[in-house]
């Protein structure tokens, strides 16, 4: 146990959180595996990754929480919400329902105790589908802005801008 406490210097907690099929599962994917999935399954409950980092000369350890978007489990997830330090709040440019809800993910991250601190990054997802875009990117940023979020739109499936979203949320929290 000694050892495994003495292989990094700080350990914490993010979550992420938005609607069900907003590519989730896949950013993840994409920022610990380097992987996509055409046929990723639902998120049922939540599942656990663990990415260590140096930052700073640190040795860093984040604990990320992959949560279901599905309305039924959103009594189990939000327990996980309890003290992260930091939250991808994720929507898909091609459905405007999952930018309308973005109001919902805010309010269940503040009402569950997530860190007084914590820090927000809005991602758009899936930019690579730009032709059947639903929410522009002047919409999304006057959002973020007005909530104090930082925001960056990305493809999971293209890598475009996945390392940076979790890099610059991380960077953020430290
Ligand atoms: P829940 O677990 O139900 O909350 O969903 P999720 O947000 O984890 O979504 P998931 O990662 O499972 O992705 C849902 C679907 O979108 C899958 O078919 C993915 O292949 C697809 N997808 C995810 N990211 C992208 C992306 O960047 N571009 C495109 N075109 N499709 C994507």
């Amino acid at each position: 146990i000694e050892q495994e406490e003495s292989s990094y210097d700080y350990v914490f907690k993010l979550v992420v959180v938005g609607d069900s099929g907003v590519g989730k599962t896949n950013l993840l994917g994409r920022f610990v595996h380097d992987a996509f999935d055409f046929a990723s399954k639902s998120t049922i409950g939540l599942d656990l990754t663990i990415k260590n980092m140096e930052i700073k000369g640190k040795r860093v350890r984040a604990q990320i929480w992959d949560t279901a978007g599905q309305e039924r489990y959103r009594s189990i997830t939000k327990r996980y919400y309890r003290g992260s330090v930091g939250a991808l709040l994720v929507y898909d440019i091609t459905k405007r329902e999952s930018f309308d809800n973005l109001g919902r993910w805010l309010n269940e991250l503040r009402i569950n105790e997530a860190h007084p601190d914590s820090l927000v990054m809005l991602v758009g997802n899936k930019s690579d589908l730009d032709s059947q875009r639903a929410v522009t990117q002047e919409e999304a940023m006057a959002y973020a802005e007005k909530n104090g979020l930082m925001f960056m739109e990305t493809s999971a499936l293209e890598s475009i801008n996945v390392e940076k979203a979790f890099e610059s949320l991380i960077h953020n929290i430290f």
